[in-house]
């Protein structure tokens, strides 16, 4: 095997290993486990899957294995939920995974897909702009022009590649999609095969191919899914954190992952500053405190368990960047402010009404309560 001699531009010293990735697929950045849930997996696969249902699930949700190798919990949430999921990946109806922003679709279709097919990257992004070759396939038109039409001129979308090697296809933000491009599912999900009238052909799918759309439940009426197009699929509604402590062991966890890509101190220290992001996200969002005694006006942003991972990102940045690498109060308010106030006027009333009212005169909150006002001004 011969060494590459390539050098980096930027230091002019040999470039020994490739850049990581910024984000690296699941099946990537998970491939230890996924190896280890293979080897240990004794059940019936279906056709194509990498795993069997019960060890795609157990990816989901984390357990250990009989050779003690511990998988990690990617998604916390109520186990029958995955198990519908994945179960609904065998069958030969497709899956919707809906619910409010920040609820994990994309993150739990993402692990799906990597767990089914060892492959998460066959992926329609749904936007209105979103065009029919984007779910079927579109021409290379050098080739078509010299050639004519022809397979090799074809280019497949991720929906095609899917069908063809019995893979997993994703479909993000399904009904922001334009209604008749989101048709062209129907057939490719009751058939199973997709029509190249072109080339007179067709593309049958192999078995093992199937569809995780997610969309989410605020966009709903944008794009009412057709109801020839909802029959094929499965709805799987993924709920908030059901208690303040599922949401701060989502957010800790979260954090402390995306916090080791970033060279952040792990969150372990500044667990007091998640629960109370998590406390400010859970009562402006419910109307209502903790304690179910005061009522609270909630602000027009969503406040989601993704927001709160964000916010407390930001605030480990800044406390690894300008402050002792402690997360504090005063990392984490700017953060809050800016997730709270969306609408500078009518959310900046419910943000002040919300720190006098309730973040003032809570026992304990004294440093939490300046640090926000002094970022409110
Ligand atoms: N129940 C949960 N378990 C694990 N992680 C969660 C959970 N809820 C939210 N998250 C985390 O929140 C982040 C955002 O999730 P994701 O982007 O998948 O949300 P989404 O539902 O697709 O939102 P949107 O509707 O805005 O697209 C991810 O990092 C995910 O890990
Ligand atoms: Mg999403």
């Amino acid at each position: 095997m011969t060494q590459s001699q390539a050098t980096d531009p930027a230091t002019g010293q040999p470039a020994e290993e490739p850049a990581a990735a910024l984000r690296p697929h699941a099946e990537d950045a998970f491939a230890a486990e996924l190896t280890a849930l293979a080897a240990a997996d004794d059940r019936p696969r279906p056709e194509r899957w990498r795993l069997s249902p019960w060890a795609v699930a157990t990816y989901l949700l984390g357990g250990e294995l009989e050779d003690g190798t511990v998988i990690t919990p990617k998604y916390v949430g109520p186990r029958r939920i995955v198990e519908v999921a994945v179960t609904t990946l065998a069958t030969d109806r497709a899956l919707l995974l809906l619910g409010v922003p920040g609820t994990a679709k994309t993150w739990v279709s993402e692990h799906l897909a990597a767990a089914v097919s060892g492959d998460s990257t066959l992926l329609v992004q749904g936007t209105a702009g979103t065009a029919e070759e984007a779910m079927r396939y579109g021409w290379n038109y050098a080739q078509l022009l010299a050639h004519g039409p022809s397979r090799d001129a074809l280019v497949p979308s991720p929906v095609m590649r899917a069908m063809e090697r019995g893979m997993t296809a994703r479909v993000e933000e399904l009904t922001r999609i334009p209604a008749d491009v989101q048709d062209t599912l129907i057939t490719v999900l009751s058939e199973k095969t997709l029509p190249i009238p072109e080339l007179a052909g067709e593309v049958q799918a192999v078995r093992g191919f199937n569809v995780i759309a997610t969309a989410n439940d605020r966009d709903r009426g944008v794009n009412e899914l057709s109801s020839a197009l909802r029959r094929r699929f499965n709805t799987v509604v993924l709920p908030l954190p059901e208690t303040p402590e599922a949401e701060v062991e989502i957010v800790a966890r979260r954090v402390d992952q995306l916090g080791t890509s970033l060279d952040l101190p792990s969150p372990a220290e500044g667990f007091d500053e998640i629960r109370r992001v998590v406390t400010v996200f859970r009562e402006l969002r419910d109307g209502v405190t903790a304690d179910g005694r005061t009522k609270v006006k909630s602000p027009s942003g969503t406040l989601s368990t993704a927001e709160a991972i964000s916010v407390v990102t930001g605030g480990l940045a800044l406390a690894a960047h300008f402050g002792d690498g402690v997360l504090r109060a005063g990392d984490v308010a700017a953060g809050i402010l800016g997730a709270v106030v969306r609408d500078p006027a009518a959310d900046r009333v419910v943000w002040q009404e919300y720190l006098e009212a309730v973040v003032r005169e809570r026992e304990g909150w004294k440093d939490f309560y300046r640090a926000c006002r002094e970022v409110t001004g």
